[in-house]
C-alpha cells in the first residue's frame, strides 16, 4: 500500500477502534497524536526572534508555531515532524483560516473547555462547518483532504478528536492568548490574507535523524527536550548550528514554569535542571527568557513565568585563508 493510503487507511481504523499492530505502537509512543492547539505561550516569545522575510524550522505539531510565524512576516517554513498527520493538520487549518471567521474557527477546532470551561465543543468539526472549508482545501492539498474527508464523513466526530489528538488543550484564555492569530479579529484578518501564499516544505521525519542541505534564520525545537536526555538535545544543538544562518536564533527549548532561580524537582524532566543545562550548554551560551506562563494566563497572574532557552549565533565563523 502506499504511504498516504496506509496512513489514512491507520488513521481511519483508529476512528473504529480498531488498531493494527503499526497503529497501536503509533498510540503507545508519545507523539502518535496531534496536538490540537500550542501548549506554549508562542505570543510569549515570537518577538524575541526576528521572522519578518527570514526562514524558520518548527516542529509541526499543531501547525500553531508555523501559523504565528507566518503571521510575523516569515514566508520560508520548514516544518519537520515525527507525526504523519502534521501536513493535513496544517492545511485543515489554513482552510479554516482561509473561509471561517475567528468565532467559526473556534467551533470548528476548538473542543476540550469550549466553549466555557467543563464543557467539551459537540460541534467540534462539524460537517457544516467543514463543507464551507473543503473546496480550498481541495486546492491547498489533495492528500489533505481525502484525508479529513474520509475521517470526517465516517466517523463519528468527537471520536476523531479524540482518536487523532491529544487531549492537551488549554482554555479559552491559554489558547487564545498564546496565539497572536486568534487574539483578535484584525490580526486573524491580517493572517487570513497573507497565509495562502505560503507553501511550507513538510518533512516527516525525526530531528535526531534528518540531515539538511541548507540553513535556517531561526530554529525552534518547541518543548522535545523535556523528552530526551539533556546530552541528547546538546549534541542535536551540535548538529543544527550547522544549519543555522550567522545571527539566527535556536529556540533549544520552552520551559514552564521556570525563572532562573528555580529549584529542580527530580521528577521533572532533566532540561530542567538549569544548572546542569547551563553547565552543557555552556559553548552556546544560551539567554533564558521569560514571560507570562500558559499557567499564568489561566490564572491571570503575570508573576507565573514560562521560558524559552534560545542560543543566538552571533560570531561569523572564521575565515580560513589558504597558502
Ligand atoms: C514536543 S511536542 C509538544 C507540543 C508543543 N509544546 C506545542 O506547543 O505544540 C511538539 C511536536 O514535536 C514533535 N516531535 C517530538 N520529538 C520529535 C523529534 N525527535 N523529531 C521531530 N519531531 C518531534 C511531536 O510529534 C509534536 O508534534
Amino acid at each position: 500500500m502506499e504511504n498516504f493510503e496506509k496512513l489514512l487507511y491507520q488513521a481511519s481504523n483508529r476512528c473504529s477502534g480498531i488498531y493494527d499492530k503499526d497503529s497501536f505502537k503509533d498510540l503507545l509512543i508519545v507523539f502518535g497524536r496531534l496536538y490540537p492547539f500550542t501548549t506554549e505561550n508562542i505570543a510569549g516569545y515570537i518577538d524575541f526572534f526576528d521572522l519578518e522575510g527570514k526562514s524558520l524550522l518548527t516542529t509541526g505539531s499543531s501547525a500553531d508555531q508555523a501559523l504565528n510565524a507566518v503571521l510575523k512576516g516569515c514566508k520560508d517554513i520548514t516544518i519537520l515532524d515525527v507525526n504523519p498527520y502534521t501536513k493535513f493538520y496544517y492545511y485543515l487549518k489554513t482552510a479554516g483560516i482561509l473561509n471561517f471567521n475567528l468565532d467559526e474557527f473556534k467551533r470548528f477546532f476548538r473542543y476540550k473547555e469550549f466553549p466555557t470551561t467543563f464543557d467539551d465543543n459537540r460541534d467540534v468539526f462539524s460537517l457544516d462547518l467543514f463543507d464551507m472549508l473543503k473546496s480550498d482545501l481541495r486546492l491547498l492539498d489533495y492528500e489533505s483532504y481525502l484525508f479529513w474527508d474520509e475521517l470526517f464523513n465516517n466517523h463519528d466526530l468527537e471520536r476523531v478528536r479524540n482518536e487523532i489528538f491529544s487531549n492537551d488543550e488549554g482554555d479559552n484564555r491559554e489558547v487564545d492568548a498564546s496565539n497572536l492569530y486568534m487574539c483578535d479579529e484584525n490580526s486573524y484578518l491580517k493572517l487570513k490574507n497573507v497565509i495562502k501564499m505560503i507553501k511550507p516544505e513538510f518533512i516527516n521525519d525525526d530531528f535526531f535523524h534528518y540531515m539538511f542541505n541548507r540553513k535556517f534564520d531561526n530554529i525552534w525545537f518547541s518543548n522535545i527536550a523535556m523528552y530526551y536526555p539533556t546530552s541528547k538535545m546538546r549534541e542535536l544543538v551540535d548538529r543544527y548550528d550547522d544549519y543555522l544562518n550567522n545571527n539566527g536564533k535556536l529556540l533549544i527549548s520552552y520551559l514552564y514554569k521556570t525563572k532562573i532561580d528555580t529549584e529542580y524537582d527530580i521528577s521533572w524532566s532533566e532540561i530542567y535542571d538549569l544548572e546542569k543545562t547551563f553547565y552543557l550548554f555552556k559553548k552556546y551560551n544560551p539567554e533564558l527568557i521569560n514571560f507570562t506562563g500558559i499557567v499564568g494566563l489561566r490564572k491571570k497572574d503575570d508573576d507565573i513565568k514560562d521560558a524559552v532557552l534560545v542560543y543566538k549565533k552571533s560570531n561569523a565563523s572564521p575565515i580560513i585563508y589558504e597558502k
